[in-house]
């Protein structure tokens, strides 16, 4: 058979070069960077740059410095693409998604054992900060209430918490207009001290925070202790001095690792717990949790009700809008892994966090700052200094790919810099061995070097580290 050459039409210019990603003429071209292009690009193009843009970023697989979830499984991951585009918020809408939220708050009120003579509620948020703000505000609000009731000045709140807390208490004291008052670390306590404390507590405090796995080192304040001492002063005193628990990292740890350790609604005097759903709830960022007590902590005048997208309902949140799919992602966790599976995945994370403490024991070069069995933490710090500093091994660690960050610790244990690894799931031994290896490495190497005349300063501070 005998075929022809078929003439082609010629293809615009344009649309010849839109099909090649590498080849269309935007790849060749500075990228808008400040203001919104005149025409539009394809779609493929459009991707790629964005995508090329962000290899700079740091690997998340790497990232020991964060507390936030880097893997899922795919059906997770499934789940939360195929409900990206449903709004928390309209409830009336998505009535599954608000009964799925419902069931999270129930589990988890279930889990930190808030009491059967009491109605525990709570709502899900964006992240621990947001659950801290709203903690904040109900404890505000039911102190000036209760100083109100017996005709006493309601204007100078205070709140009592370690100088360890993370900058979101900060921010929720700034904001809401509560004097902060710091109780110091010291260089041999790096918590809470509960006698410290309570000599800050007075009738104007609105609760005292105790933290489950403080951000530097993963070391849980000594609730039960705070507790039994508040109680004490309370009676005394005729005050109502609560507690808040930050749960932010330990909510999801302690309740697996070590179900006996009294620090939540089992306790008299704990009002409300926060915890991330997105650090060990295993979760994507962003997603959080408050839980009150009972709801009579909760004051009316903070629950707003609106109608306009059909319904009644009720919401206590800073924002409106938000995507449902973490909330989602969060109940496919628990429905998933069930109290077996959150036990075994935290008791791998902190066999290897023991692993790697010992490891780094062994040599004799580094002393440790996190304790084992609470936060899958390792926090250590360099016994010689003189020709390398934890800043420059993290820096020589970043030159790998791992991210590990060095910080001073909080007044008045600042003079001691530290290294934090923050193992998480999806960070196996394997990963350890690794890590581990270029540490060795690096300390081996600065070993051959002479000694640095003078330490740099100390830069980074780690309350904005999550
Ligand atoms: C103890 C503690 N509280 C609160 C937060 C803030 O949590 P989020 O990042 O979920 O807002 C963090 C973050 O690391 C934390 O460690």
């Amino acid at each position: 058979m005998l075929s022809k050459k078929v003439k082609l039409g010629i293809m615009p210019e344009s649309e010849r070069s839109h099909a090649l990603t590498y080849g269309s003429r935007f790849t060749a071209e500075a990228v808008p960077k400040y203001e919104i292009p005149d025409e539009s690009m394809p779609a493929n193009v459009a991707y790629q740059i964005v995508h090329d843009e962000l290899n700079l970023d740091g690997n998340p697989a790497l990232n020991l410095a964060s507390f936030v979830t880097t893997w899922m499984e795919p059906e997770a991951e499934k789940l939360m693409v195929e409900t990206l585009g449903k709004n928390y918020i309209d409830q009336d809408e998505y009535p599954q998604t608000t009964e799925i939220q419902n069931r999270c708050v129930n589990m988890l009120a279930h889990l930190y054992h808030a009491p059967e003579t009491h109605t525990a509620v709570g709502t899900g948020t964006v992240g621990s900060s947001e659950a801290i703000h709203l903690a904040g505000l109900a404890l505000k609000w039911n102190w000036r209430k209760r100083r109100r009731a017996e005709g006493k000045p309601a204007d100078k709140p205070n709140l009592v918490m370690g100088h360890n807390v993370q900058v979101c208490w900060e921010k929720f004291a700034r904001y809401f207009e509560v004097e902060p008052r710091y109780v110091p670390l010291s260089p041999i306590r790096y918590v809470l001290g509960v006698k410290e404390a309570l000599e800050m507590v007075d009738e104007n405090t609105i609760a005292v925070v105790g933290i489950l796995g403080s951000t530097y080192t993963g070391e849980y304040e000594p609730i039960e202790e705070l507790n039994d001492a508040l109680v004490s002063l309370n009676e005394k005193t005729g005050w109502d001095v609560p507690i808040h628990v930050d749960a932010a990292s330990g909510g999801f740890v302690a309740p697996f690792s070590s179900p006996n350790l009294q620090w939540d609604f089992r306790l008299p005097l704990i009002r409300s717990i926060n915890v991330s759903g997105h650090k060990y709830g295993l979760v994507h960022p962003g997603v959080g949790w408050v839980i009150w007590r009972s709801e009579a902590e909760l004051p009316e005048e903070l629950i707003f009700h609106v109608n306009y997208l059909g319904g009644d309902q009720p919401t206590f949140n800073l924002n409106f809008s938000r995507g449902a799919h973490q909330i989602i992602a969060q109940y496919y966790n628990l429905l998933r892994l069930g109290r077996e599976g959150y036990s075994r995945i935290m008791n791998n994370l902190q066999l290897n966090a023991r692993y790697i403490t010992e490891r780094l024991q062994e040599t004799g070069q580094f002393d440790m700052l996190s304790k084992q069995g609470e936060l899958p933490v390792v926090t250590f710090a360099l016994k010689d200094t003189g020709r390398l500093t934890v800043f420059d091994l993290s820096g020589q660690l970043r030159q790998r790919g791992w991210i590990v960050p060095a910080y001073t610790m909080a007044p008045n244990a600042q003079d001691i810099a530290v290294l934090r690894v923050v193992v998480r799931e999806g960070f196996s031994r394997d990963m350890a061995d690794m890590l581990l290896a270029d540490i060795f490495r690096i300390v081996a190497n600065s070993q051959k070097a002479p000694p640095a005349e003078s330490q740099p300063a100390a830069a980074e501070k780690t309350r904005g580290v999550c």
